[in-house]
């Protein structure tokens, strides 16, 4: 599978270093354009985004514009060797525009039209916002998509929110009609019958709002589908004038961390490659080991979204942000090490918001590469400068892939309906969590992971793991047991196979369409109060795992139909039935985790259950904790990032072979040393070593 990806542009086959730049927020202040170009190099960048959110410098009245400022700033960039990815300023309108055109302002679940002000505060489906768009990207791409600077289309500002207006609602109507026909078909499917909800005319339906529906989860479903879809087709009617000037220039949009307003995958073919903005909360209580391997997790998800094509990192703070609750500067080192965990994990870039810190309104105080002192005298600029030469060493590393034989499903539609169900936990049932509590067990083991939706395919990979797979969608039940029986190793959990993909339960017994692949049936499960326990204990088993640990609240009361029991429950009236069991079925295995575990439980089970299968670490070795290890590889070289995320001094030691440093040449044996927050990237040449 091992690929290597051509860069975003053939332009510049480097790894990509710069930031957002909005240079008209310094229109007025002499000198500092040409400061920036000075720093700018100084700090070793070499992309930069324009344009983004700058509707009302280019279009100051309707149908007046202006592009001499933005002709000079590209002009300029271009001398200095810096590439531009240009955005159409979509992402905020300008206040003449709200103005003459009340429409173009969104409207909230309350069915209330919001003032002018803030940014995406419009509606995608509103004719005079899409024409107003249309204009405005048609005149960029006629000026600049041929620019020598130019390498790509930042399409607005990560898109997200809903608008409820009339327009809205035709149009969520008519997608209602093309995908049930008939009002019979949609009440069954919403299940409308109960509490007398019936839809009898179409224009009766309305989206979900807090003082009229929001309790028909089938409505709920469809209405973010839904807003997904108009977001997409948003973007497709952003680019397709774009596309019709040069349909080579490439074009992305960014999109967001945990972001659950929009199913990501549905972007995959529209996108030219993926980009996403980090903002961690490092040195937070949880601990930095916890927020890396939470970070490691999405960016293995956004990677995935165009199946393991590089994406970029093209937003992250350079120090702090002023939008968590607590702003807290990155310590020294962790600048660098968790942009090399970006590129590790598949990034061909390090991008920030912003390059000069704003000196008014509410990003005043957000970290930039350029401080309010104006110099390059700063901590905050000696370690982007740090980055930018680390990124000149990498250019072997440019469009490698990830090789990952372990995929875990994390699915939108899947987090929609869990969360919206009503079930055994309604105080958070945790679906992201505990995604990521199996995520960290293959990340503390150096396991790549592919983080896919349940649609994508299986069959590249040895081991397949799905916790609280609540939702089942049409097909992905026979392709997991097709998956488990040409040999594939399925894991599943607690609260999986339960609704379709209208929300409506399987009947004849849970987990519905993996009842058969997994052996078991889920009778009854059971919410344990905060503070409560029960415990699962280990019996003889094959994967040697022994001793006991601890179930908290969800344990799942399920009979084995023809699964092994590998450990069951030891307290209250269900002590002594199944909690983890596994099905032989063809050539593969699939495993039930009936109870909700803590880490330790999924640290031991993946690490024996990787090793009994022979899944392929980044590198064979054992890690302390807090050390990550991810390779990236074009087929003929792995390049092997190992990344200190705790406090302490470190040692990984090498297996045999033969390890070049990529810093500074060094050949390296024995073992390497990591200080902390410290990072080493190692080249070896593949003879199949990997095991
Ligand atoms: C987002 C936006 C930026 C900026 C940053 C601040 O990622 O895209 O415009 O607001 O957040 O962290
Ligand atoms: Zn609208």
């Amino acid at each position: 599978m091992t690929k290597k990806y051509k860069p975003v542009s053939n332009k510049i086959p480097k790894m990509l270093h710069g930031a957002d730049y909005n240079p008209e927020q310094w229109a007025e202040y002499p000198g500092i354009f040409e400061e920036d170009l000075r720093l700018m190099k100084l700090a070793k960048c070499n992309v930069m985004s324009v344009g983004i959110f700058s509707w009302a410098k280019l279009e100051p009245e309707e149908g007046v514009f202006n592009f001499d400022w933005l002709d000079h700033v590209l002009g300029k960039l271009a001398e200095n060797d810096i590439y531009v990815f240009l955005a159409t300023p979509t992402g905020a309108r300008p206040a003449w525009m709200s103005e003459e055109y009340e429409e173009v302002l969104r409207v909230g679940p309350n069915r209330v039209r919001n003032l002018h002000g803030l940014r995406h505060n419009h509606c995608y489906t509103s004719p005079v916002y899409r024409e107003k768009v249309s204009i405005m990207n048609s005149k960029l791409a006629d000026r600049y998509s041929t620019h020598p600077a130019v390498i790509g289309w930042h399409i607005s500002n990560e898109y997200g929110g809903e608008c409820h207006c009339n327009y809205c609602q035709e149009a969520f109507r008519k997608w209602l009609k093309d995908k049930y026909e008939t009002l019979d078909n949609l009440n069954h499917s919403w299940w409308t019958t109960f509490w007398s909800h019936t839809y009898t005319s179409w224009p009766q339906i309305e989206s979900p709002a807090p003082h009229g529906e929001k309790m028909v989860h089938g409505l709920n479903l469809d209405w973010k589908r839904f807003v997904t879809d108009q977001t997409l087709d948003f973007y497709k009617h952003e680019v397709k004038p774009l596309k019709s000037v040069n349909p080579d220039l490439p074009a992305t949009t960014n999109f967001m961390e945990a972001f659950e307003g929009l199913n990501y995958a549905k972007f995959s073919e529209a996108l030219d490659f993926v980009c996403w903005d980090s903002y961690p909360t490092w040195h937070d209580n949880e601990g930095d080991v916890n927020q890396a391997a939470w970070v490691a997790m999405n960016h293995d998800m956004f990677r995935s979204i165009k199946g393991g094509q590089p994406f970029l990192l093209m937003e992250s703070t350079p120090s702090l942000t002023n939008w968590q609750p607590i702003s807290k500067l990155k310590r020294p080192g962790m600048h660098l090490l968790s942009s090399m965990q970006a590129v590790a994990h598949g990034s061909d870039s390090v991008q920030y918001f912003q390059w000069r810190k704003s000196r008014g309104s509410s990003e005043k105080f957000h970290g930039a590469v350029v401080d309010h002192v104006g110099n390059e005298h700063t901590r905050v600029f000696n370690d982007v400068a740090k980055v930018g030469e680390t990124l000149n060493q990498l250019d072997a590393v440019v469009g490698t892939s990830v090789d990952a034989e372990v995929a875990l499903i994390f699915d939108t539609e899947n987090r929609w309906a869990v969360k919206d169900a009503q079930g055994p936990r309604n105080q958070g049932v945790k679906y992201e969590k505990t995604v990521a509590v199996h995520y960290q067990a293959f990340w503390k083991q150096g396991v790549p992971v592919d983080v896919i939706d349940m649609d994508s395919d299986l069959s590249k990979y040895k081991l397949v793991a799905a916790p609280m797979l609540y939702m089942v969608r049409p097909g992905v039940g026979e392709r997991i047991e097709e998956f488990v029986k040409q040999g594939g190793t399925f894991v599943t959990t607690y609260w999986s196979g339960i609704v379709n993909e209208n929300d409506l339960t399987f009947l004849g017994g849970f987990p519905g369409p993996l009842r058969h692949t997994m052996g078991i049936w889920s009778e009854e499960i059971d919410g344990l109060y905060d503070g409560q326990t029960n415990s699962i204990k280990f019996g003889e088993n094959d994967l040697g795992i022994s001793g006991e640990y601890m179930a908290y609240e969800l344990c799942d009361l399920i009979h084995a139909e023809g699964a092994e029991v590998l450990a069951s429950y030891q307290d209250d009236f269900y002590a002594g039935r199944p909690a983890l069991t596994v099905n032989q079925l063809g050539q593969g295995k699939a495993y039930y985790v009936a109870s909700r575990n803590k880490q330790p439980f999924h640290d031991e089970f993946y690490s024996k259950l990787i090793k009994d299968i022979g899944v392929k670490k980044s590198l064979e070795s054992k890690l302390p904790v807090g050390i990550s290890a991810q390779t990236r590889t074009d087929g003929n070289h792995d390049y092997i990032f190992l990344m200190n995320f705790g406090e302490d001094k470190q040692a990984v030691k090498l297996p045999k072979g033969e390890f070049i440093s990529m810093i500074d040449g060094a050949s390296l044996s024995g073992k390497v040393e990591l200080s902390p927050f410290g990072f080493s990237i190692l080249k070896r040449e593949l003879n199949d070593v990997r095991i």
